[in-house]
């Protein structure tokens, strides 16, 4: 069942939900697209064809990917995409994930539909940490457009307004009995009485933290974000897009009756948002009633939509299995914002707030993704003019992070291509601040490429920035280890992560709207003295860059 090479065929399939039909991107014609299965440690290969007529990258969400930024995959930030009719072969370089990660497409919005579960085991004679399961059982959560997701993109980029909200919340694709055609449409698990299932979790949806839960089943967390955590017991998540949970289901109930279990979004700021739940069916092989055709089942509780207490509950119980390792000196604290701005259109044509048009910014730049050449590429070669290195070590202005009512020039980001530089080896510690510039703050679920770091400390709040040493009052003894943390609406996040891993790394957050208005940022870490602190060579089939 493990495989070191991969064919991952792009093409459009029409699929239909929700009572209609559309033609979607797909990885080998499947919706949730494939499994792939690693030992800690193993080297892939996977060739990825595009039959589809629209561009495509891919990434390998959590690997980090050692010296290899060749392969990480965010369109114009490590490559050029691959067009129509090309192949481009990515080598995957597993090195210190443990459980599960996963992947998707990283170009526009494509990864709406173009995404799948890395499955990782231990290399024996490793073991795992916990109970090892009897089955294991994959959990995509996903949101779904009736419309094409192509059309959504370009008409709130052209609009300036913000996207339409997805048609529903899915659960491995299935909307789910609650929605409109889709009775036959519901994810169904069967279990056996007495046995364990590890559930490997991702939230795949384009905009929403989502909370999950089982009803009468409590689930045992074991795993965040590719490495484990110690044990917590839940009787309700909370995973932001990006982040996956490993969890422990005990079949420990009554076997003749039937439970659901329901997604349903997190939702801190006052936007429109999709409010609908995904409901998916437990049910005891044992049992020998009819299970679909009556729909009289137990549901689980979910915390309220604006839950931060809740939501926030769940995140800071996760702490990492293993003690002590937490950089405790640090080379350099990088303080950023991260909020939603406003532009001003001419005449105030445009569906924002007063005409305007929305944005997003990190230290007020709104990040510009270039499109003739990636960043990678520009560093590597030393082509001048794509990127420049000046992204501030700090905000602009101290202010009063989470005030209402900020002066208007606070709201208008500059847009530019503005990259960090660090040094191999360096101790990062970053902050990252929310705003409240306008709609009164969000929650924004950060996602570091190329890294695992530290969360070491999580507030509500202003930052202190003046405060002597804010450390005394972090957790430097197990904090988690993550790839992707949320900075709580008006509040903020410290990590830390030790600069060893040369290359281009992409930084943003997994709101895919907050991407594409520029909640972004590059880190580029320089290589070591040593032959192997730096980049590998580049691959030669890499897709070129112009046309
Ligand atoms: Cu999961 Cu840059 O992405
Ligand atoms: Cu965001």
């Amino acid at each position: 069942c493990i495989a070191h090479h991969y064919t991952f065929t792009v093409r459009e399939v029409p699929y239909t939900k929700l009572c209609s039909t559309k033609a979607i991107l797909t990885v080998n014609s499947q919706f949730p697209g494939p499994i792939i299965k690693v030992h800690k440690g193993d080297t892939i290969y996977v060739n990825v064809q595009n039959r589809a007529s629209e561009n495509i990258t891919m990434h390998w969400h959590g690997v980090e990917q050692p010296r290899n930024p060749w392969s990480d995959g965010p369109e114009y930030i490590t490559q050029c995409p691959i067009r129509p009719g090309s192949d481009f072969l990515y080598k995957v370089i597993f090195s210190i994930e443990d459980t599960t990660v996963w992947w998707h497409a990283h170009s526009s919005w494509t990864r709406a539909t173009v995404h799948g579960l890395i499955f990782v085991y231990p290399r024996p004679p490793q073991i795992l940490p916990f109970p090892k399961a009897d089955h294991e059982v994959p959990i995509i959560l996903g949101e779904w457009w009736k419309r094409d997701v192509r059309e959504v993109v370009e008409e709130f980029v052209r609009t300036g307004g913000a996207p339409n909200v997805s048609d529903a919340l899915t659960i491995n694709g299935h909307p789910g009995f609650l929605y409109p055609c889709s009775k036959s449409d519901t994810f169904h698990l069967t279990v056996e009485k007495g046995k364990t299932y590890r559930i490997r979790m991702v939230n795949a949806a384009m905009n929403l933290p989502l909370f999950f839960a089982i009803a009468n089943h409590s689930l045992t967390v074991v795993s965040a974000d590719g490495h484990y955590i110690k044990p917590i017991k839940a009787t309700y998540i909370t995973i932001s897009p990006g982040e996956t949970l490993d969890m422990l289901l005990h079949a420990d109930q009554d076997p003749e009756r039937t439970y659901y279990m329901a997604a349903r979004a997190y939702q801190s700021g006052n936007i429109d948002f999709n409010n609908s739940t995904t409901i998916g069916i437990l049910s005891y092989t044992s049992s020998c009633k009819a299970k679909t055709s009556s729909f009289s089942g137990y549901y689980p509780t979910l915390p309220f939509y604006n839950d931060t207490s809740a939501a926030f509950g769940f995140f800071t119980k996760i702490k990492c299995l293993f003690s002590g390792q937490v950089p405790v000196q640090i080379s350099r604290r990088i303080i950023t914002t991260v909020s939603i701005n406003l532009r001003m259109c001419p005449q105030n044509s445009c569906e924002g707030p007063n005409g305007s048009r929305l944005a997003a910014s990190m230290n007020n730049i709104s990040f510009v993704t270039p499109s003739h050449v990636d960043i990678l590429k520009a560093y590597y070669y030393h082509i001048k003019g794509v990127y420049g290195t000046r992204f501030p070590e700090f905000p602009p202005l101290i202010f009063n992070f989470t005030a209402e009512n900020q002066p208007l020039f606070l709201e208008t980001p500059r847009l530019a291509t503005e990259v960090k530089v660090i040094e191999f080896g360096q101790v990062v510690e970053l902050v990252i601040q929310g705003t409240s510039l306008v709609g009164g703050g969000l929650d924004h679920p950060m996602h570091l490429h190329g890294f695992s770091f530290y969360v070491v400390g999580v507030g509500f709040g202003n930052y202190n920035i003046s405060e002597e040493d804010p450390s005394s009052r972090y957790n430097l003894y197990d904090p988690p280890y993550k790839n992707t943390m949320t900075v709580p609406r008006n509040g903020w996040i410290a990590i830390r992560f030790v600069a060893d891993n040369p290359g281009v790394w992409f930084m943003h957050c997994h709101l895919d709207r907050h991407q594409t208005w520029g909640m972004n940022v590059v880190f580029i870490v320089k290589n070591g003295r040593e032959p192997n602190q730096q980049i590998l060579p580049p691959p030669d089939d890499l897709p070129p860059c112009y046309e």
